[in-house]
């Protein structure tokens, strides 16, 4: 594997109440596909807002490309390399493409100078959206505004792209469109980390699997171990050593 880009050490945050993220340690490599998977309700959603700075950790440590950013709020983590794209509500339906994308760019605070070149990047990113640049968000269909979604958190530049059940409400033919534009984006040389329900869809383009089960990091292991896993249930459930971490 490759170096660690985002290392997380004993982390622990919450919404009002106790704990919900109860002392997660996990690493993602540089360059890699990872994704989160566990049941519904295991923290998966609060686990990535506490990465992104939307909550708090309680505790634990943060660590990108070196750098402690554990308690950054969210546009500073933005300036530090960490996208973020959330499960719902991701784009502004009565904005063009062209306005969603430089609201986005807007976001970091660093002005408009290099608006132009964010704007290219992107778009040799996915060429679609330079065609349609005008349209309203809203007149794109779920596979397209989700790119829009993806194009949006691209531009400030995120060495590590964080993706929040990206196919969550898509229908199935727009499902495979979409981890089309995570390769891509992947390709284009950002780290992806992601939480997936379609976790078979999801293994096909993931080098690593990070198995999340009532606020704890039960797993980390290479994808397609984690898809030939004698026992899975187990894993989830926790009823054997099947969890032992394993290498990632
Ligand atoms: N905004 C919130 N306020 C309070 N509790 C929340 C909030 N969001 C999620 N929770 C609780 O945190 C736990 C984990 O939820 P979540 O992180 O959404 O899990 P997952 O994404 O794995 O389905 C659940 O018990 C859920 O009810
Ligand atoms: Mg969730």
């Amino acid at each position: 594997m490759g170096n660690a880009l985002l290392a997380v050490e004993n982390l622990r945050a919450g919404h009002c109440g106790g704990d919900i993220i109860k002392g997660a340690d996990f690493s993602v490599s540089e360059g890699a596909v990872s994704t989160i998977v566990g049941p519904n309700g295991a923290g998966k959603s609060t686990l990535i807002k506490s990465l992104v700075g939307l909550l708090a950790p309680r505790d634990g440590t943060i660590t990108l490309a070196g750098k402690d950013v554990a308690r950054l709020n969210a546009p500073s983590k933005a300036r530090a390399g960490l996208g973020y794209v959330p499960q719902e509500h991701n784009v502004f339906r009565n904005m063009s493409i062209g306005e969603n994308m430089t609201l986005a760019y807007e976001f970091i605070g660093s002005g408009s100078k290099g608006l132009p070149t964010a704007r290219d990047r992107v778009f040799a990113i996915f060429p679609d959206l330079a065609h349609r640049e005008a349209d309203l968000a809203g007149n794109l269909s779920g596979g397209q505004r989700q790119m829009l979604a993806f194009g949006c958190a691209l531009m400030p530049d995120p060495n590590l792209l964080l993706l929040d059940e990206p196919s969550a409400g898509l229908s199935p033919k727009y499902v495979a469109e979409m981890f089309e534009a995570v390769k891509a984006v992947n390709q284009a040389g950002v780290s992806i980390l992601m939480t997936e329900q379609n976790v078979k869809e999801a293994m096909v383009i993931s080098e690593t699997a990070i198995v999340l089960v009532a606020g704890t990091v039960r797993a980390q292991m290479p994808a397609e171990d984690f898809v030939n896993h004698p026992d899975i249930h187990a894993l989830y459930m926790g009823t054997s050593d099947a969890g032992a971490k394993e290498s990632g």
